[in-house]
């Protein structure tokens, strides 16, 4: 029966089954499952679904649900402990979760209600019960009409029946228990299905991903992350396969009525949120990691084929849990700690207390076939999702609001763990090009948007995992510990974690206690680290610090306004003061480094610095840029940098070059640079041999050519590009070193890609005649090295015909390790014949193709980024829109990605109206992707000035440079 606020009623038969009657035997199950579906409500509850699904108009529902605060849930009872059993049957024809869950639960206002979240689930209405804790368990009455599903919510109302006068009361507690059935599918949330081949055999698994919001999808649950419980779990599992959860196992009992199935216990958690619970059943092997004298076990997984993948990860991840309990000082408080890798993930990782998830590209790495990056972005997520056991897992944000600051903290503090096992990739050098400048380019649009959002709805929840909350997040928490100091912040962030343990904090939980512990050791700060940082969580953006010399008097004026892209009309209608507390620090010989503040009231008065120093020194300021903002200075600054760099670069730090490097580019390209400035300073890269400023270098010349590729000048621009790269090309050459700094096999991989790109003759004549070589000895591992199969394979596929495609393809399909798949895949989209690029793009949506479901995304996006395959792919996504909302599910997060590399290059006025068209058409179906198309429009527009304003002058200093 269809209630009229869109939900679902159905009645209660007054008398229940047992769970264990009712998952007795299998058969029972395939009974069972047939006798709910069968019913109108079950039926209803299964397309009601379709409110967070594809098919219906999604989206401006979640915009009336979004301005519905009551999408929380409300607050009369509150979860204490959770007794859940789940039974996912992995068996073709028959996908479902077979469950049963009981839950103690606090009652804090006098209710005839319990409401909590479910969602695709169907509850057997026999089974419900509520029970009154006191000296006897007394089963309270539900209404006849008592569960009602509240769908576009993802509420489960139960009340209790008005006749008996049942009232939950205050102060007392329940025990409110169900029985339910749901759908093992192949969504990649909630408890769902990951498959994979072993000895050509199709097996599977079941393996939860509940973060955000989909915990409710696997058992019904008060489903927010303040909501904490004890959660004790049972898991149903055939006799061979092995059973994990958060917390280890503690007995084994068989299943009544059969031989072929167990249940496996797990010992009850410490109190956290649901976000964080984890099942998994499958038949992996364990690696077990030494973990020395520690107080915890540590265990990796995989599949059986992937045993000897594992062993990184296993040397790695005991060190680094190590790390952190020293840099939080507290224990990690379980008493294992394992990480699993899955073959269908959709995120990269995710942090459930005590069993961590990965996608095999994040957790697993072969020796002889991964290369240095991948082992990066091991080592990487590990620690990112290591820290995220303290800062994330024992104390938990509020509510999603403050996700940034759990993501934002742990993509700060994995610098600190990898630094700890892999110096030689010099992280914290790194974090600039990786983080602070990555963000700051999305971050310089109007569309951008505050770090800290107020967001309802799961869409909204979801669209917030972006570069912004973790970028950025990053950034200003690493400029925080900069101007605190690290004592200060470490001290201050323990104080935080101890005094809030197993709860919840806000932005401001944080703040004060570094507040204070700046106070006690007495650090110098303007005002207090709320007011500072607030200016940089509650407003988007950043500034531009523009610094101008008086070089007579020694004087230098300072001023900030907010860093656009390019200003339009929609800024002057926003009422935001753009200026913030920015901690400045100057240098002009990296010996002695001033530092001053800039204020958040400092409208137009310029703040004035006396520095003395001699006129023909340059002054850097934003000293290793540890400060989230542009710098700026007059002509003739720029200038003194530009000799230095000439004359002899390592006078500045790696980081400051890398710095220069970024802001010139970007400067220029707002038009507040002349671009003569920054080609100029290109011309000093001929001696760079550094890492990271060549990541920035390279970056900036890579918009420059997005833009050009399809233009006249593009023939000058790549000879001066090629000029560039090539002393750099020669000077790595082709081939591996032995016993080479680690950043330097990374940079190799990057010339070799540019030097191709640009034309460089013997770059172009070695990959193909490598690639020939491996296409005649193709198990020969040590004919590429994997640290440049990537930029050979793209290289030659670009060059060749079909069978070098077809080659790579072979390699893909028949390949056992996925960070050489993915390589090859990535590779594979730098065809320029554009039937090659179709079938790409058909291959993506094509569950038989070979290419998972969650790399589907990437595919698109990769030949997205081809500038043959850009319109290609354009057309693709409006022409196969509605396939592509049911391969990527409501939230919709996916097609940020897609739209954004889409129009990343798009320059031409009809593209821009096409990709408006488009917005207008599909406004309703957006769903999670909304503020990506609003991006990427800006993006569009801003290109289109670009080639307005700059193509010509680059075009000038090209023509007259050659
Ligand atoms: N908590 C996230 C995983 C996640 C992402 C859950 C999006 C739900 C939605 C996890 O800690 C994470 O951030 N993973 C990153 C890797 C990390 C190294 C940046 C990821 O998945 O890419
Ligand atoms: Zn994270």
């Amino acid at each position: 029966m269809k209630t009229t606020d869109g939900g679902y009623v159905v009645s209660k038969c007054r008398a229940f089954l047992l769970f264990i009657a009712f998952v007795g035997s299998l058969i029972a199950v395939g009974l069972l499952v047939y006798f709910l579906a069968d019913r109108p409500a079950a039926s209803s509850v299964t397309n009601g679904a379709s409110t967070a699904s594809p098919s219906t108009s999604g989206s401006s529902k979640a915009e009336v649900i979004s301005s519905n605060k009551n999408v929380r849930l409300p607050r009369a009872v509150l979860p204490i402990r959770y007794d859940v059993r789940l039974f996912p049957v992995l068996e073709k024809g028959n996908f479902s979760i077979l469950g049963h869950v009981s839950i103690d639960v606090h009652c804090k206002m006098e209710t005839d209600r319990i409401v909590l979240h479910s969602a695709d689930i169907v509850v057997d209405p026999k089974s419900v019960e509520v029970m009154e804790h006191g000296k006897t368990m007394k089963t309270l009455m539900v209404a006849s009409d008592g569960i009602h599903y509240d769908t576009e919510m993802e509420f489960l109302v139960i009340r209790l029946c008005p006749k008996h006068k049942d009232k939950l009361a205050k102060g007392t507690n329940y025990t409110l228990s169900m029985s339910f059935v749901g759908h093992l599918t192949d969504q990649l949330r909630g408890l769902y299905r990951s498959t994979y081949k072993e000895d050509g055999i199709e097996k599977y698994m079941a393996v939860s991903q509940m973060e955000p919001t989909d915990a409710r999808r696997a058992f019904p649950c008060f489903d927010e992350p303040n909501m904490k419980a004890i959660f004790s779990v049972t898991l149903g599992r055939h006799r061979h396969m092995t059973a994990l959860s958060n917390m280890p196992l503690i007995n084994t009992t068989q299943m009544e009525g059969t031989e072929e199935f167990y249940w496996d216990h797990f010992a009850p958690s410490v109190p956290m949120s649901t976000y964080l619970v984890a099942f998994i059943v499958a038949n992996f092997t364990q690696v077990a990691a030494d973990v020395g004298n520690a107080n915890w076990k540590f265990n990796i997984y995989a599949r059986p084929s992937a045993r000897n993948q594992a062993q990184y990860a296993s040397e790695i991840g005991p060190k680094i849990q190590a790390f952190f309990e020293d840099y939080f000082q507290i224990p990690f408080p379980l008493p294992k700690q394992d990480m699993i890798a899955i073959p269908d993930f959709a995120a990269g990782a995710m942090e459930n207390w005590g069993l961590i998830t990965y996608r095999e590209t994040a957790l697993l790495y072969d020796e002889k076939k991964s290369s240095v990056s991948n082992k990066e972005r091991v080592c990487e997520v590990i620690a990112h999702e290591l820290a995220h056991q303290w800062f994330g897992n024992l104390v938990t944000m509020d509510w999603w609001t403050d996700l940034w600051l759990n993501e934002g903290f742990a993509s700060y503090a994995e610098y600190l763990g990898s630094e700890h096992v892999e110096p030689g990739l010099k992280w914290l050098q790194q974090f600039v090009t990786r983080d602070l400048q990555d963000v700051m380019s999305l971050d310089a649009l109007e569309s951008s948007h505050p770090i800290s959002v107020v967001v309802h709805h799961p869409n909204e929840i979801n669209e917030i995992f972006d570069r912004i909350s973790y970028g950025k997040g990053a950034t200003i928490i690493r400029m925080l510990a900069a101007f605190l100091g690290e004592k200060t912040f470490r001290q201050g962030l323990s104080n935080y974690l101890k005094s809030r343990q197993y709860g919840n904090a806000v932005q401001d939980d944080l703040w004060d206690a570094l507040t204070k512990q700046a106070k006690v050791n007495k650090v110098a700060i303007p005002t207090g680290v709320k007011q500072i940082m607030d200016t940089w969580t509650l407003k988007m953006g950043f500034p531009v610090v523009t610094v101008t010399r008086e070089y007579d008097n020694n004087t230098v004026l300072i001023s900030q306004e907010r860093f656009l892209m390019q200003r339009s009309n929609a800024s002057s209608q926003d009422k935001t003061v753009y200026l913030w507390w920015v901690p400045l620090t100057y240098t002009a010989d990296f010996q002695t480094i001033g530092s001053t503040w800039l204020s958040d009231g400092q409208t137009s008065k310029k703040h004035e610095l006396s520095i003395p120093i001699d006129k023909s020194q340059w002054l850097i300021f934003n000293v290793d840029q540890m400060g989230y903002y542009r710098i700026n200075y007059d002509a003739q600054n720029w200038q003194l940098i530009g000799q230095q760099l000439m004359t002899n670069h390592s006078a500045i730090s790696v980081i400051n070059r890398a710095q220069i490097m970024d802001d010139a580019f970007n400067l220029a390209e707002a038009g507040q640079l002349d671009y003569m400035t920054t080609l100029n300073l290109t011309r000093y890269l001929e001696h760079e041999s550094d890492y990271v400023p060549w990541d920035s270098a390279l970056s900036g010349m890579g918009s420059i050519s997005s833009m050009m590729s399809r233009t006249s000048g593009y023939g000058l621009l790549k000879k001066h590009f090629r000029t560039i790269i090539t002393p750099l090309y020669n000077k790595l050459g082709f081939d591996q070193k032995m016993g080479e700094d680690i950043l330097m096999t990374k940079l190799r991989a990057n010339a070799v890609s540019w030097a191709c790109s640009m034309g460089n003759k013997d770059c172009i004549s070695r990959v193909v005649s490598s690639y020939a070589q491996w296409m005649a000895d193709p198990e020969n591992v040590d004919i590429i090295s994997p640290n440049v199969k990537g930029p050979v394979t793209c290289a030659a596929i670009r060059e060749g015909d079909e069978a070098e495609w077809e080659f790579a393809l072979n390699r893909y399909m028949s390949s056992n390790v996925a960070s050489e798949q993915a390589v090859l895949l990535a590779s594979m989209s730098c065809s320029e014949k554009p039937w090659i690029l179709a079938k790409m793009l058909e291959m993506s949506l094509n569950s038989t193709s070979g290419i998972r479901k969650q790399d589907a995304a990437r595919v698109i996006s990769q030949v997205a980024y081809n500038s043959l395959g850009r319109y290609m792919a354009f057309n693709f996504i409006r022409d196969k829109w509605d396939e592509l909302r049911k391969v990527f599910p409501t939230t919709f997060s996916s097609m940020s990605g897609i739209i954004k590399a889409v129009a990343a290059s798009f320059n031409t006025d009809l593209e821009l109206k096409e990709l408006m068209q488009f917005r207008d058409e599909r406004s309703a179906s957006l769903g999670g992707a909304e503020r990506a198309m609003q991006q990427s429009i800006d993006r569009a527009k801003n290109n289109l000035n670009w080639m307005r304003q700059n193509y010509h002058k680059v075009v000038d200093w090209l023509q007259r440079v050659y």
